[in-house]
């Protein structure tokens, strides 16, 4: 399914030269599956003829806000509610300053005012007329408003001038909007993930568990909710707070978290496995303290199960990945786990001298598919779980695409 797949988008275009590149924005936006709507400013028909613009939509565009035939069918109100996102390309200097000021003065500043869906500005104006301190206060009051700002980019200008005022290009505009949590790569979608370590009790009150913090798992949850998923994090014992707008299942040895994975698989779209699970635990718990009367003791371990494993073989798999934290022969160890475990995404973190992920903020981390290998380098957990989710993002879209075709 493509990424803005029946996405209701309304394209405000205003009088300006870059108008003529809106043709251009439609065209991509339709390609990436929206429904796009184009309202035009009485200016911005002077720079492109509304047919253009209805031939490429396959819808007719809307300009007037006093038209009787329009308002019977879908009138101002109809296409504030029906949009999922609003973006104004190009945006003049004149259309800012109206929506700053809350007019409702032409049918685009009153979708705009009715609306409840985020609005997105592309300015294109003289670099004088961005400069000028009443567009600089006008823009303040918008993004105070929560209107968001795509550019302007700067240099050569239509007028002659060089500076800041160009209006971004149509692919960097669209790619905004899929990217940044405007229109959401993973809008509709359930993701379940697992992190942070398991405790499989010795006694009641010790337990066998590793070093995760939970960290990196938890930033993964944190960045698939950005991305528009509805998320649940199964997360076994760890400092941390769960991110904001998940669900949470405390768990604490690796059976419990498998019970509560299997709860949530019937309706999962994609299930990563960040957790580090412990392979074995102990055959027979004692049921109380286990006392030192002994100089040693033997313990019997069992495997525990493979969570990853039974989520990848279930028959109604959701898009799979794993973790892989590896000391020795990386790359190639977590190639054979992709291959063994069935996985569609396996991400390694390779533990050496300059790389310890466990309970640090940093991490790096190598992605690898059948098709390919990413080396997303060393960064932060938060930024490389963002840069994961968009990878995911993309190929679950990619293999549902293929799946419906
Ligand atoms: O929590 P942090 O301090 O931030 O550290 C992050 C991390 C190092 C724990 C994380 O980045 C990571 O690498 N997690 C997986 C570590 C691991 O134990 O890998 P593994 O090779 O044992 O397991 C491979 C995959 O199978 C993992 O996705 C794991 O969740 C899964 N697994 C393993 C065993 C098991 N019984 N069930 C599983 O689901």
């Amino acid at each position: 399914m493509p990424l803005l797949a029946e996405k209701h988008i309304v394209l405000g275009i205003t009088g300006g030269i870059a108008a003529y590149k809106s043709a251009e924005i439609v065209r991509r936006l339709i390609e990436q599956g929206a429904v796009v709507q184009v309202v035009m400013t009485e200016a911005a028909k002077a720079f492109i003829a509304p047919l253009t613009l209805q031939a490429l939509s396959g819808r007719p565009v809307r300009d007037s806000l006093l038209d009787p035939s329009a308002e019977s069918g879908m009138g101002h109100i109809e296409i504030a509610r029906w949009a999922d996102q609003i973006v104004i390309a190009p945006a003049s200097a004149d259309f800012i300053a109206r929506l700053a000021g809350g007019m409702a003065s032409d049918l685009l500043t009153t979708v705009c005012l009715a609306t409840s869906a985020p609005i997105a500005l592309a300015p294109a104006m003289n670099q004088g007329m961005w400069n000028n301190t009443a567009t600089q206060r006008n823009i303040d009051t918008l993004t105070a408003d929560g209107v968001s700002l795509l550019g302007p980019a700067s240099g050569a200008q239509a007028c002659g001038d060089v500076g800041p005022g160009r209006m971004l290009e149509p692919a960097d505009i669209v790619n905004h909007l899929m990217d940044s949590g405007k229109v959401r790569a993973l809008d509709g979608t359930n993701v379940t993930i697992t992190a942070g370590p398991t405790w499989e009790a010795l006694d009641p009150v010790r337990a066998l568990s590793n070093h995760s913090s939970g960290k990196m798992g938890y930033a993964v949850a944190a960045a698939a909710a950005a991305a528009g998923a509805s998320v649940t994090l199964v997360s076994g014992p760890t400092a941390l707070k769960p991110p904001s707008g998940i669900r949470y299942q405390a768990v604490q040895s690796a059976e419990d978290m498998l019970a509560a994975v299997e709860r949530e698989i019937e309706d999962c779209d994609v299930f990563i496995g960040v957790a580090a699970v412990a392979d074995y635990r102990p055959a027979q718990p004692a049921s109380s303290k286990i006392k030192k009367h002994s100089e040693s003791v033997t313990l019997e371990l069992v495997r525990n199960p493979d969570i990853l494993a039974l989520v990848a073989q279930n028959p109604k798999r959701p898009f799979t990945v794993g973790f892989a934290a590896e000391t020795d022969q990386a790359i190639p160890n977590a190639r054979d786990k992709l291959q063994r475990k069935g996985l569609d995404l396996i991400a390694v973190n390779q533990i050496n001298a300059t790389n310890n992920p466990f309970g640090s903020e940093e991490n790096h981390l190598v992605l690898i598919s059948e098709m390919d290998e990413i080396d997303l380098g060393r960064d932060s957990k938060t930024a490389l779980a963002e840069h994961l989710i968009a990878e995911i993002a993309h190929r679950y879209h990619d293999q549902h695409s293929t799946q419906d075709h």
